[in-house]
């Protein structure tokens, strides 16, 4: 195995290459979302009050002891992003990487854990695209998947701060994500956050909480849950793991970040192109009455959840103590041209007027 070093700002990173890929082995055309990774794998160690250096190795299981805390005090934040081809293919790009870096930061903040210096997310991120480039398919809408995340490793079981963290990137091949239209359960029984809480952290707990519900409303036929919020469970907090949008009387309705809802670099993406379109855009609290009254009243014309996956997934259909609300998706205009927009900067076929395209290679 051939080992370099890249020495980026503050701190260099060691670079074992694979002695052969794996690339062969994989079915560009049958991608399970979250099941095929690539090569390498990025893995930086905190101890004594620093990050230490950084490694470049072939992917690989990681040894930990079982008393980490991150099993069982799940002190662990993550983050999601896309690098992909150019429509022409000129070049490999990312969207909006250093949103994903500070809401790592903040997420490491909010979990008790030390941030990530940048020079590192961004030089081991554009690093290991270089590497596994390969692995990024060249078909319309697949990309490659990075996943980012930090765990607390010290070996101590205890309830507080660990002192061990492992700062790591992993990275995957995805085939495109088709985004079928989506129904969706509105419990008012079941909260994904509450205020005070750590909604706005992407934080392993949060996710690990929603499991159960989901899978309840999967049972009903539902695809994914309309989150309400913890304290009234009155008001529209996300839907699955997307942030949630409604068009009401022209205008499109988003709740407010007020620490209870992830903040969305989708969200923050199609508000500022939603409102350069023209449209009013309200970031306010919205209660499911309100929706269901729009509803009733012919009003709510369209309702969609925006993320990195699938970037706008329109909702045909939501539940609602004991009764399903029905949307007609293909008369839904607002969705679709932000989504047509959104896709366009990102594929780099539109203008990115908001300089938000990042080239890696
Ligand atoms: C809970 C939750 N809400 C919203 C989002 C959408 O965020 P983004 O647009 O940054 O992908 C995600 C996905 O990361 C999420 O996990």
């Amino acid at each position: 195995m051939s080992t370099q070093t890249l020495i980026t700002g503050t701190l260099p990173i060691s670079i074992e290459v694979v002695k052969e890929s794996k690339l062969s082995e994989i079915d560009f055309h049958n991608l399970p979302f979250g099941k095929t990774f690539s090569d390498h794998m990025m893995i930086c160690e905190y101890y004594d009050g620093k990050w230490q250096s950084a490694k470049i190795l072939p992917f690989q299981n990681l040894s930990l002891s079982p008393a980490c805390n991150v099993f069982h005090y799940g002190q662990a934040v993550f983050e999601g992003m896309k690098a992909y081809y150019k429509q022409d293919e000129s070049g490999i790009v990312l969207f909006r990487p250093e949103k994903n870096l500070e809401r790592l930061n903040k997420s490491a903040v909010r979990m008790s854990m030390p941030q990530i210096p940048e020079d590192l997310f961004m030089a081991g991120v554009k690093k290991l695209i270089e590497l596994d480039k390969a692995f990024i398919p060249n078909l319309p809408g697949s990309s490659l998947y990075i996943r980012p995340f930090i765990i607390g490793t010290e070996p101590f079981i205890g309830v507080r701060t660990s002192d061990r963290y492992l700062f790591c990137i992993i990275l995957g091949p995805t085939g495109p994500y088709y985004g079928e239209p989506i129904s969706v359960l509105v419990y008012d029984t079941y909260v994904r956050s509450t205020k005070g809480g750590y909604g706005n952290a992407k934080a392993a707990g949060n996710y690990a909480g929603t499991l159960y519900p989901v899978e309840q409303a999967k049972k009903l036929g539902y695809k994914d849950v309309l989150w309400l919020d913890g304290e009234h469970k009155k008001y529209v907090n996300e839907v699955g793991t997307m942030n949630i949008f409604f068009a009401i009387d022209g205008k499109l309705i988003t709740p407010e970040t007020d620490g209870t809802i992830l903040e969305g670099i989708t969200r923050d993406s199609v508000i500022t192109i939603a409102r350069d379109m023209g449209y009013t855009v309200e970031e306010r609290p919205i209660s499911i009455d309100e929706v269901v009254a729009a509803h009733e009243a012919g009003k709510l014309t369209e309702m969609f959840g925006t993320g990195t996956a699938a970037v706008v997934n329109v909702i045909n259909c939501f539940g609602f103590k004991g009764k399903d609300y029905l949307l007609d998706d293909k008369a839904f205009e607002i969705a679709y041209k932000i989504k047509g927009m959104l896709e366009g900067i990102q594929k780099c076929t539109t203008e990115d007027k908001f300089n938000w395209v990042v080239n890696v290679l």
